[in-house]
């Protein structure tokens, strides 16, 4: 397992805001996890527990059976259920090995709590996805 530094969390556009003290901040929440190639991190449908951001490898987003995105290192997925309130709109698969980087529902929210600034990319991100799928259907 590789521990991620703040450091590397600076590189994560979601975090280019945040300084070095808040980087540390972040450091502190996040616990690093190795999956294995075909392990789903997320079920469409189930109620949300994390925020997921991607160290190493890749993920497929799969709604309704069909792959819609691929998530790679330096992103994250797993923000709709928990800043919506609402149930996972699409599973998330490891079609790789993969190290992610987990935080838990309740750190999620004393983070953006604590960082406001959060709210901007996270939105846009949700904001877009929504999009995606609206435009698909
Ligand atoms: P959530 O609904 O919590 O769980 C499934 C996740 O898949 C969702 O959050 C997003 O992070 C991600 N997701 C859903 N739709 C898309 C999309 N069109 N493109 C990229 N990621 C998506």
């Amino acid at each position: 397992m590789r521990h991620r530094t703040g450091a590397e969390l600076a590189k994560i556009p979601l975090f280019e805001k945040l300084s070095a003290k808040q980087l540390a901040a972040v450091d502190r929440l996040v616990t690093t996890v190795d999956v294995a190639e075909g392990r789903e991190l997320i079920r469409q449908g189930e109620a949300g527990r994390e925020f997921v951001l991607v160290v190493d490898g890749e993920a497929e987003v799969v709604r309704d059976g069909e792959v819609i995105a691929r998530r790679g290192p330096g992103t994250f997925f797993g923000e709709m259920a928990l800043l919506l309130d609402r149930p996972r709109n699409a599973s998330v698969v490891a079609c790789t090995p993969m190290s992610i980087d987990v935080i838990d529902r309740h750190d999620f929210r004393r983070l953006l709590d604590e960082f406001p600034e959060l709210y901007g990319p996270l939105l846009e991100a949700t904001a877009q996805r929504l999009a995606a799928i609206d435009e698909s259907t």
